[in-house]
């Protein structure tokens, strides 16, 4: 049991900030042409995060189970099919295949804490910092090497079962993280374009805005978060009965859209202060921000201390990737903890080579170009497609319609605390409604 609510807040705090805030958010801002992107983002984190959120941690508290057990006994407890256990499931080969992927960009941190300590930022230019990215990327022997430190680190911590000590160190350093990104958006308000910056994250044009921009706003609100595979279900086994459910997930969203809106902040004046563009992909803070570390004083000391508090909220989410993969194992298979970590890791690492690739050698490789949504997209764009835009949202909506519409309404309303109020009222209508149908609609319109 967490000792408290902070405790609590901490935890998933530590798996819900990590790349998803500081890496991907601008990047697919960047690529969705800004504003309208972020408002629907935002619109989704509101109404979608965080009643599924809530539903997770409700589901997870009730069933005090590792998700597929508790899905399993809820539903038997509950008189309903033992199909709900497929949640739990999908649950599993989601963190396994995003881990894959993560693993390699959690090595690009690592890369970059190296390159800030040596000093080599320092007065590089736009084109320097640009061709140091490039040769990054062009070079497979190098991101496996990161990539491989990067899962090792991860196993290690897993197999040692050593999160309790870690999560110690991560309530100092997720608040220096956070300090860290207000010092660059400082930088960025003296030495940027700060309010071309300011306008391009706030002010919406929705005719930049695509369908397939929608689906992805949705996509990634699930996977900044953590939703829709169990993982916050997993925390909220531990949740003491007395805390309030609703209270603490908020916060923990509010925690996570900061983070994500400060990097934004951090990176836009620059990016526009230096003739970048926006929509230069998944390299965007890594061709930017060294920049800035490049010119301000003291940007060594912030530059390596930036990159390496990334890479520790990078494995924290990482950790919450690789359990649930572990606990299955263990259970199912009955193997010990550290067999389980092993095999665990050494697959995800292998399957990572993929991405690795996507990035080099097979930069030009669209596996199944033959389905039009999938069109033009690499190993890597498909990983990420498939889990943030397609699986994380279905395991979502059912989650929302099982505790929405299938879990007995007395456990609801007990594991809520809200009384049968106004609150309680108006909360069920959104859980009921407004989530499940708007998950909906984005899935019918891009499909169709
Ligand atoms: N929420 C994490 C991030 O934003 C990624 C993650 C997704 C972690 C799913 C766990 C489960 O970086
Ligand atoms: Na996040």
């Amino acid at each position: 049991m967490w000792s408290s609510r902070l405790a609590f807040i901490l935890a998933a705090s530590g798996s819900a900030v990590g790349l998803g805030n500081i890496w991907k958010f601008p990047y697919i801002t960047g690529e969705n042409g800004g504003g309208a992107f972020v408002i629907v983002y935002l619109l989704c984190i509101a109404l979608i995060g965080i009643p599924i959120m809530i539903a997770e941690v409700m589901i997870g508290r009730r069933g005090e189970r590792s998700p597929i057990n508790t899905m399993r006994m809820l539903a038997q407890r509950d008189g309903l099919s033992q199909r709900w256990s497929w949640i739990g499931w999908t649950g599993i080969v989601c963190s396994f295949l995003i881990l894959s992927f993560y693993s390699v960009i959690g090595g690009w941190a690592l890369s970059y804490t190296g390159h800030a300590v040596s000093g080599v930022f320092s007065g590089a230019s736009a084109d320097d910092i640009g061709a140091m990215f490039g040769g990054l990327l062009s070079d497979p022997w190098t991101l496996l090497l990161w990539h491989s430190v990067f899962m090792v680190l991860v196993i290690v911590i897993v197999a040692g079962g050593i999160r309790s000590g870690m999560e110690k160190a991560i309530n100092i350093l997720m608040p220096l993280l956070f300090l860290l990104l207000l010092v660059m958006v400082g930088y960025a308000l003296n030495s940027g374009e700060f309010m071309q910056g300011f306008n391009f994250l706030f002010q919406p044009d929705f005719s930049k805005l695509s369908t397939e921009g929608v689906l992805t706003a949705l996509g990634h609100a699930f996977f900044t978060l953590s939703l829709g595979m169990g993982v916050m279900m997993a925390y909220g086994s531990y949740l003491p009965k007395k805390v309030s459910i609703v209270k603490t997930a908020v916060t923990v969203s509010i925690v996570d859209t900061a983070v994500a809106l400060l990097a934004g902040l951090a990176i836009f004046p620059l990016v526009f202060a230096n003739g970048l563009e926006a929509g230069a992909g998944p390299g965007l803070i890594f061709q930017t921000l060294p920049l800035a570390f490049g010119q301000m004083t003291g940007g060594v000391l912030f530059g390596s201390l930036f990159f390496a508090l990334l890479v520790v909220a990078a494995v924290t989410s990482a950790i919450s990737l690789l359990e649930p993969v572990v606990e299955w194992l263990e259970e199912q298979k009955g193997i010990s903890r550290l067999s389980g970590a092993l095999i665990g890791g050494i697959s995800i690492w292998l399957l990572g080579m993929m991405t690795i690739l996507s990035f080099n050698e097979w930069a030009n490789f669209f596996p199944l170009e033959f389905i039009p949504a999938f069109e033009g997209k690499t190993v890597f764009d498909l990983l990420d497609y498939v889990t943030a835009n397609l699986l994380m949202p279905l395991g979502g909506l059912f989650i929302a319609i099982f505790a929405g519409w299938f879990m007995s309404k007395q456990a609801v309303k007990n594991q809520l605390g809200l009384g049968e109020g106004a609150a309680y009222q108006s909360f069920m209508f959104v859980l009921k409604f407004i989530t499940p149908i708007a998950v909906a609609t984005v899935f019918i319109y891009n499909l169709s």
